[in-house]
């Protein structure tokens, strides 16, 4: 049976995934760095592992033949991560990366919370071994923690740049591309630009979201300042919050690219921004407070 080690197994695409591996009758052995909290599904196995000290990894590579990296767990460690594969009998890698990663530094917020795709891309595609990239493009879920605990408050979404644009991927398509990816070869060798099927301004994804909920909720555009302060004053690094606003105006001038990766790949539609919030509704309704 293939084994299949998975990185940021608890993460926005590892759950996902490893429910779609699962049914696939894939073996799965999931990496936390706290197994007893990653309430993942029975027949997985749950190992403890932190990927960013690959020394803790070594353990859990028996009989794995490929394996799943997330950037964020991985950290710096990915060339002595991938060279410890190497050394094992890992034949196929599959790596989280993002649509921007070859943008200039200064507008990727993920690089200033230490998510290093670019590198770990690199390390993968250098590796020699087989290898995917999953490049896509901003995640659905970014909206919950941006916008639901003001959606929870009130009908009004404080925030910058309205008209910035993204094409929001639902995490599960990222996920099911991925599991085409760990089980079939039609992926191998490429750099996979995903997104989601519809370019959206902020002020349409929080009306989306709204219409989700029944509520009719109104974005506020405010000055990138005064943004910028209150990004900084929830504990994000000043360079986060440089890059986030700079790559949002950026995403004005240059609307984000929209790609028919997805549903070429799954042979069915990408998901639609108002079904991840229809799903996802509950995180911005009241109750949930
Ligand atoms: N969010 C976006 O819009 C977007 C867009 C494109 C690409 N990406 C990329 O996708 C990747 C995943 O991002 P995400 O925000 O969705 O994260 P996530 O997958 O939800 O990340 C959390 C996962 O990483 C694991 N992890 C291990 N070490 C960690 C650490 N030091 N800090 C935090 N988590 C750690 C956690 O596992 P345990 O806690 O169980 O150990 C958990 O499973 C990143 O490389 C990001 O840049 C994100």
């Amino acid at each position: 049976m293939t084994m299949i080690l998975v990185t940021g197994a608890t993460g926005n695409v590892g759950r996902p995934l490893i429910d779609l591996l699962v049914n696939e009758g894939a073996g799965v052995r999931a990496v936390s760095r706290d197994p007893g909290a990653a309430g993942l599904p029975a027949g997985v196995e749950v190992v403890a592992g932190d990927p960013s000290r690959p020394d803790t990894i070594t353990a859990h590579l028996s009989g794995v033949t490929s394996v799943f990296l997330n950037p964020r767990a991985v950290g710096t460690a990915a060339g002595e991560l991938v060279d410890l594969l190497k050394r094992h009998e890992v034949t196929r890698v599959v790596t989280v990366s993002a649509i921007n990663c070859d943008d200039d530094p200064a507008r990727q917020p993920s690089r200033y919370r230490g998510e290093l795709n670019k590198e770990v891309e690199d390390a993968v595609v250098g590796s020699g071994l087989e290898w995917v990239s999953l490049r896509s493009s901003l995640y659905a879920s970014n909206g919950i923690g941006q916008w639901a605990a003001q959606i929870r408050a009130g009908d009004v979404v404080f925030g910058p740049y309205a008209a910035a644009t993204a094409a929001p991927i639902d995490e599960r398509d990222i996920a099911a591309v991925g599991a085409r990816a760990l089980l079939g070869d039609g992926l191998l060798g490429r750099r996979v630009e995903l997104t989601g099927p519809d370019r959206l301004t902020q002020r349409e994804m929080v009306t989306t979201i709204g219409d989700a909920i029944g509520r009719s909720l109104r974005y506020q555009e405010i000055p990138p300042d005064g943004a910028r302060n209150a990004i900084v004053g929830i504990g994000f690094p000043e360079g986060f919050a440089d890059a986030l606003l700079a790559m949002q105006a950026g995403s004005i001038e240059r609307p984000a690219p929209v790609t028919g990766e997805v549903a070429t790949i799954l042979g069915r539609p990408a998901l639609a921004y108002a079904r991840w919030a229809a799903d996802h509704a509950e995180a911005f309704q009241r109750s949930a407070a």
